[in-house]
């Protein structure tokens, strides 16, 4: 048996697998059923300071090739996080480490987010700034600026001392160069990539747009190569844990990843194409090639490519 055991950020994780965030995310059975399922992780849904809502149905939309959301990251807030979510996750004792995932719109609401769930003793800190920035002239998001990416993960660093890692987004130019900004902020590693965009469809017999807010961010295997792409940049550009996430479905996309420099592989779309029991099958499917392919310990393929 090959050993798919890997540490991230001082973290134990039994096989790298992880839920990525938004996806059945949002309560504490259904984080614990993602386990029972295999996942070696899992990461919590966006948690705002204060409730958050979304945007309007239809929020998704889906084909064999990509997908499109538009929640618009609607959340119960930090509350909720606190009174159920946490608790009832760790009831019993975790089934396996937690990722709290803190999205806000302003540099300071991410500082108060971080004291606030640093008490709630996540595993890791995950800060998605891939929301735009409402203090900003142009409301331009976090993750596409050097100067409020690393204020953000300053901010962040100064109030916990858990391991912080940044969700980038990949609709930049230059994604390397932000997350060296992040790095030099004090961020411990990674997650990468969010989704790409946004996309729009076009129902064509109704001459409407399909999805209500218009347009979506793209997820699913269309954009794998993109992910692959941004997390093989972010490791060149700094060498931190990365959780190599975007159009994931198989074991050997896994692997993939891995070898572009990801420690983890973070999984949300593939629920849509392989239901929950997906996560057991990439862990068994990463396996069997780990095994073909005489790896007795998957840390060997981490950014192993020449
Ligand atoms: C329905 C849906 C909701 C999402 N919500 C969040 C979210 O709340 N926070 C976040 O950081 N990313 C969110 N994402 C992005 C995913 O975590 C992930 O980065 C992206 O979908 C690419 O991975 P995938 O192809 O495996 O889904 C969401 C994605 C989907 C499809």
């Amino acid at each position: 048996m090959s050993k798919l055991e890997i540490d991230f950020c001082g973290v134990k994780f039994r096989n790298p697998t992880v839920l990525a965030s938004g996806v059945l995310g949002v309560t504490a059975s259904s984080l614990k059923n993602v386990v029972k399922n295999g996942a070696g992780g899992v990461t919590t849904k966006s948690i705002w300071l204060k409730e958050h809502a979304g945007h309007k149905s239809p929020v998704m939309f889906g084909t064999d090739h990509y997908f499109m959301n538009a929640v618009g990251l609607s959340d119960a807030g930090i509350e909720k996080a606190e009174k159920e979510t946490f608790p009832e996750y760790s009831k019993g004792g975790r089934p396996a480490p937690i990722i709290a995932n803190i999205v806000a719109g302003k540099i300071a609401d991410f500082g108060k987010l971080a004291e606030r769930v640093s008490k709630l003793d996540p595993d890791i800190i995950e800060v998605n700034i891939s929301c735009p920035n409402v203090e900003d002239e142009l409301g331009k998001p976090f993750a596409c600026s050097v100067v409020d990416a690393a204020a953000v993960t300053k901010l962040v660093r100064s109030k916990t001392k858990k391991p912080v890692i940044v969700k980038l987004s990949p609709n930049v130019s230059n994604i390397g160069e932000i997350a060296k900004a992040c790095a030099g902020a004090g961020a411990d590693g990674f997650c990468a990539i969010n989704t790409v965009g946004p996309g729009m469809a076009i129902d064509i017999n109704l001459r409407k747009s399909i999805l209500s807010n218009r347009v979506g961010g793209l997820s699913g295997p269309a954009i794998k190569p993109v992910a692959v792409r941004c997390v093989y940049d972010i490791y060149k550009a700094t060498g931190l844990p990365i959780i190599g996430t975007g159009g994931i479905l198989t074991g050997e996309d896994a692997i993939e990843m891995m070898m572009a420099g990801a420690r983890l592989v973070g999984m949300g779309t593939m629920v849509y194409y392989r239901e929950v029991e997906g996560f057991g099958k990439v862990v068994s499917e990463m396996e069997e090639w780990c095994r073909k392919n005489g790896v007795k310990n998957v840390e060997e393929i981490v950014a192993c490519i020449s």
